[in-house]
């Protein structure tokens, strides 16, 4: 069975000047695997990723024909559940530390926060569970970082920080909307061999969104390729360097080459029938 399964998810923000429909029918299934999302700006990526765990604010309305995670029907399960879910079994990684991050919280304290409560460990066993948890991020001086207010940190670190929070609960799947983009080169590949490693021994399903092809090319198994609010291709992540469809070859076209000539970036093709659809 898999973990996730979407069927013809419809996000619509009713807004003053009409509705705005972000996402229009997306379909798709996961297993314990590294899904990719890619797409423009605005394609719809975040907004997908936010309805698995119903993060949707009015005047958004989500609408599914099926969304299923393990089994639990979450277009009918209750805010409470939803909460329960949150955390413990569905994660969501949001692009920027600053805003997963309680500022006047030094991260120890907020590490340690769930597994006091949620858990109801006691201090010590709640403090080596953290200091584990910036461990496996890789974090060399945990100890140190306990310690740290928020603002302390690096942008890769900040990174790290927070994908070890999301992981102490042991969530069955990851959501990751572009974790790395604020990253150098070398941090991005380093927090995706992280995440990579996590799934491999942990057996966990993680969607990454990025709009970075390569990146998903080298740690996904899958990818969907969105436009305006629909998947206009499914891939092996392997085939997505060859993809054949007019939009996927526009964003690989988009892609600065190293080395190479700076150009200025073309202009995505948006001129066939999917386009319009
Ligand atoms: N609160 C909102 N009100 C109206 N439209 C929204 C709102 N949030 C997102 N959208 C629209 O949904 C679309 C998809 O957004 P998003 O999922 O954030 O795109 P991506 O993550 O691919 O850049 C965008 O075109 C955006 O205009
Ligand atoms: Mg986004």
């Amino acid at each position: 069975m898999s973990l996730l399964e979407i069927e013809n998810l419809r996000v619509t923000f009713d807004t003053e000047t009409g509705p705005v429909h972000a996402v229009r029918g997306v379909s798709f299934s996961l297993g314990r695997e590294r899904l990719g999302i890619v797409g423009e700006s605005g394609s719809g990526k975040t907004i997908t990723g936010r309805s698995v765990l119903r993060l949707i604010r009015p005047p958004g309305r989500i609408e599914a024909d099926r969304m299923r995670f393990d089994g639990i029907d979450l277009t009918k399960a209750s805010e409470k559940q939803m909460r329960a879910l949150r955390g413990p079994r569905l994660a969501m990684v949001m692009q920027d530390p600053k805003y997963s991050l309680n500022p006047v919280m030094r991260v120890g304290a907020q590490l340690m926060e769930g597994l006091l409560r949620r858990d109801r460990l006691g201090r010590a066993e709640a403090r080596k569970k953290a200091i584990a948890a910036l461990e496996a991020v890789q974090i060399r001086d945990p100890e140190r970082v306990m310690e740290a207010w928020p603002h302390e940190l690096s942008g890769g670190m900040g990174q790290r920080v927070m994908i070890a929070m999301m992981l102490i609960p042991e969530p069955d799947l990851l959501i990751a909307d572009e974790p790395t983009s604020a990253l150098d080169v070398t941090v991005q590949a380093e927090v995706m061999a992280i995440l990579d490693g996590l799934v491999r021994e942990r057996g966990m399903g993680l969607i990454f969104i990025s709009h970075d092809l390569r990146l998903v090319a080298r740690f996904c198994d899958r990818v969907l390729v969105m436009y305006r609010g629909k998947i206009v291709e499914e891939l092996a992540a392997g085939d997505l360097m060859e993809a054949k469809h007019p939009y996927t070859q526009g964003l690989l076209n988009c892609l600065p080459r190293i080395g190479g000539p700076r150009k200025p970036l073309p202009g995505l093709d948006r001129t066939g029938d999917w386009a319009n659809a």
